[in-house]
């Protein structure tokens, strides 16, 4: 990458000397300020953003209506601990309004992680039993809780033990099938494995399953279209509480408000996080009336929990993506950006694999499309030259070949033309 600007690398000095690198890697970039989809660092460089921070920015950086919201009520109020206040009970009444009707209360945290770590309590409380199924590949949050329930050894090593009682089956990543099968002649053949996993690991206390609609940090892993609403069968059938983590596809970003519309969802529990509060912090579960009636009072609370701050912030939210339509322009810059994306793919064969919906896309790179061998190195090259020629971006990924793609909802037809102009003028020269 080109030489940083000077008050970057005096920045990323002061990184270094008082910062852990526990952080995931990112280009070096300090970000100073930013405005819509555009981003701009501390020595005045410009990019277009295809990581709304990490999928949480789905209304755009510094929108003037949330930055409205926000200032008056810092000036009013900021936290009451579980004191009730109009903004989080109006804020109540918005997710239950707009969540699918069978789901009837709402429990706000700060942190995706929080609130999977409660819907998790829940769901152990509810049922009386243990065990919670998750999948290979699964991304939940990092403490122990979550953490325990995540298929990616590399989260996990080295902290054991972890919560006893978690069952681990695949998901269908159908790019790297681990049957080597091929949807849809596999016949879901996952689904089949994951119910004999189930039958010889379980003690027989299976409280629920936890599922990620479509995987994010295992390099935006989508599902085949049925698999969710035949896993969610295969819960009711066996009795057991259907937990969807929607930290990351909720808020417009696949093209729909929540992800569980495109197959008609009806989860137990709905795990929310990220765009919620667009960049302040906030996360919700929300749940059937009858599973959160198995907690007794005080025995689920957090400090900053439904904090007037984020629930002002998480209503204006709600305002502009409906004022604004983000999302049915989701789904139609969405349909634009795929399509630039798969014209990449045709064209430059480092590219394996495009996929995604709405506003988010992994772009998966390998040394070669028949072996599939992936090509991490070759991505971190791709990021940082991008990243050189104002476009930026980050990777993830089991493999960390995965580029993602995931603009703010706010990003306009002539962003998307000039982002992806950028990524091909990179690839033709790699
Ligand atoms: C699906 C999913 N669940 C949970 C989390 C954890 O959220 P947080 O980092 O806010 O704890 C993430 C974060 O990336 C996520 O993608």
């Amino acid at each position: 990458m080109k030489n940083a600007g000077p008050k970057t690398q005096a920045f990323l000095e002061i990184s270094n000397k008082y910062e852990p690198a526990c952080m995931n890697w990112q280009a070096p970039v300090v970000w100073d300020h930013a405005q819509g989809a555009e981003i701009w660092d501390v020595d005045g460089r410009h990019y277009i953003d295809w990581t709304s921070g990490v999928l949480v920015a789905n209304v755009g950086h510094a929108h003037p209506h949330l930055a409205e919201a926000i200032s008056r009520q810092a000036q009013r109020l900021l936290n009451t601990f579980d004191f009730p206040t109009p903004e989080r009970l109006h804020l109540a009444r918005k997710v239950i309004e707009t969540t699918p009707p069978h789901l009837d209360k709402v429990f706000f945290v700060t942190t995706g992680g929080e609130a999977v770590d409660a819907a998790m309590r829940m769901a152990k409380r509810a049922t009386g039993k243990y065990e919670i199924l998750a999948f290979w590949g699964g991304f939940h949050g990092r403490s122990f809780g979550p953490m325990s329930l995540t298929g990616l050894p590399k989260i996990k090593k080295n902290f054991g033990p972890l919560l006893p009682g978690t069952i681990l089956a695949p998901y269908p990543y159908c790019y790297r099938c681990p049957f080597d099968k091929a949807h849809p002649d596999c016949c879901l053949f996952c689904l089949d494995f994951m119910d004999k996993v189930v039958n010889v690991e379980s003690a027989g206390s299976l409280a629920g399953l936890i599922v990620e609609p479509y995987q994010g940090t295992s390099g935006f892993v989508f599902p085949p279209k049925g698999y969710l609403k035949k896993l969610e069968a295969w819960a009711r059938q066996r009795q057991i509480l259907f937990v969807l983590d929607e930290v990351q596809s909720s808020f417009g970003r696949t093209g729909k408000m929540w992800a569980l519309e495109h197959e008609g969802l009806e989860p137990d529990i709905l795990v929310l996080g990220k765009g919620i509060g667009s960049g302040m912090p906030i996360s919700a579960v929300v749940a059937r009336g009858e599973i959160l009636s198995a907690l007794e009072r005080g025995e689920m609370s957090s400090t900053t929990g439904g904090n007037p701050l984020s629930c002002a912030a998480s209503l204006a939210v709600f305002e502009i993506i409906e004022k604004e339509k983000l999302v049915e322009k989701a789904a139609s810059n969405g349909a634009f950006l795929k399509e630039k994306l798969l014209e990449l793919k045709d064209k430059h064969k480092m590219i394996g694999d495009v996929r995604g919906m709405g506003l988010v896309y992994g772009i998966e790179y390998v040394k070669d499309r028949t072996s599939k061998e992936p090509a991490p190195d070759l991505v971190r090259e791709i990021v940082l030259k991008c990243v050189e020629n104002g476009l930026m971006v980050g990777k993830l990924g089991i493999h960390g070949n995965v580029m993602r793609v995931a603009p703010p909802l706010v990003i306009t037809p002539e962003l998307v033309d000039e982002s992806v102009a950028i990524l091909g003028r990179v690839l033709s020269k790699i």
